[in-house]
């Protein structure tokens, strides 16, 4: 019988590259859509054209411009970029299984913890409202809108809501690695505010969990149970690094560097837990931000990009 295959749109980032080692390793072909094209991959126009390839058992929408590239300016037109490289990939996503004759049992698409406003204290779940306040809470609205399939498809959907994930060789940790290296790390502003996380390998096998578990459908907050604060990420990364940790990023300097608009994501931050994602039986390999930097001590070899040692 032919493998089943997955569709990642947006699969060959950081992500999506940790998700197609791990599905591939448990027997699934992959193939991914992008703007480029290449082997195991289609490009959006080739989706639109030829539709999901046979024997799609499962589509996840994953694509994004990094929001927090220093090298682009938060501006209007990069605003544009940052939805539409979301909104329109997702949509043609959505396009492409009500087109298939054959539907996808299983529709996995992201989301961010941007969905719940800022605030010092107040705890999210899964069922607190959220959605409007600030430009991330109306991306991650239409964004998740963008998302909805017809109750008449049939396909079940799955929507993860994602904090700030946490790999060696991407996202965050890459980009803070030589200042805390050097013992040039610290906390952001204040440090006080929460920064929801969760390490690479399981946000990559949280879609996988969606995928296989036929009752998990709706929104799972794709964060780790361990709340912390920013104060608290950083002892923690320097700590794995031996490194003091103390030089904290001011508030004015983030604001210059992003915009202030985009540094909020950094000054401020939000306390989310993932209640439904425990009570659907989800179990974390990194429950707590210790454990998650001790894979990023320099004494340890992990291959995420590879993917091979992420453990189902
Ligand atoms: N990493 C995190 O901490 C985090 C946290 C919360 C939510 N998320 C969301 O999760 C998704 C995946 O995150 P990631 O870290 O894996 O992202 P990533 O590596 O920055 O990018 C994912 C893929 O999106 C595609 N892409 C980038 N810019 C695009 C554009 N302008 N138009 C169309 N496609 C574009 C690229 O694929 P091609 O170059 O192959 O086209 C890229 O490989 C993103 O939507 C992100 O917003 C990530």
């Amino acid at each position: 019988m032919a493998a089943k295959t997955v569709v990642i749109g947006g699969g060959s980032g950081f992500i999506g590259t940790a998700l197609s080692n791990l599905l591939c390793s448990c027997g699934y072909d992959v193939v991914i859509v992008s703007r480029v094209p290449g082997s195991f991959r289609m490009t959006w126009s080739e989706l639109e054209q030829n539709g999901l390839p046979k024997n799609t058992a499962a589509v996840v929408s994953l694509a994004g411009q990094n929001i927090l590239d220093m090298k682009r300016r938060w501006n209007s037109g990069f605003e544009q970029t940052v939805r539409a490289s979301r909104i329109n990939t997702t949509l043609s996503l959505v396009k492409a299984i009500e087109k298939a004759d054959v539907k996808p049992s299983v529709f996995v698409s992201t989301s961010g913890v941007g969905y719940y406003p800022p605030h010092p204290s107040k705890v999210y779940t899964e069922h607190s409202e959220g959605g409007k306040g600030d430009y991330f809470a109306e991306l991650c609205t239409d964004w998740e809108l963008a998302a909805k399939l017809p109750a008449d498809v049939g396909t079940r959907q799955v929507t993860i809501r994602s904090g700030v994930v946490l790999g060696r060789r991407g996202g965050m940790i890459a980009q803070l690695y030589l200042p805390f290296f050097f013992g040039m790390g610290g906390p952001v502003g204040s440090g006080q505010q929460y920064l929801p996380w969760i390490h690479l390998h399981d946000i990559a096998r949280l879609f996988l969990y969606a995928i296989e578990k036929e009752n998990v459908e709706g929104v799972l907050n794709g964060v780790s149970p361990d709340l912390i604060t920013s104060k608290e990420f950083a002892r923690a990364f320097g700590g794995s690094l031996w490194r003091p940790a103390l030089i904290p990023l001011p508030e004015f300097v983030c604001n210059i560097l992003l915009g202030s608009e985009r540094a909020r994501m950094l000054t401020e931050g939000q306390k989310v837990t993932p209640q439904r994602t425990l009570e659907l039986g989800f179990e974390y390999n990194y429950p707590d931000i210790r454990s998650a930097c001790q894979e990023f001590s320099p004494l340890i070899y992990t291959d995420d990009l590879r993917g091979d040692n992420i453990e189902r």
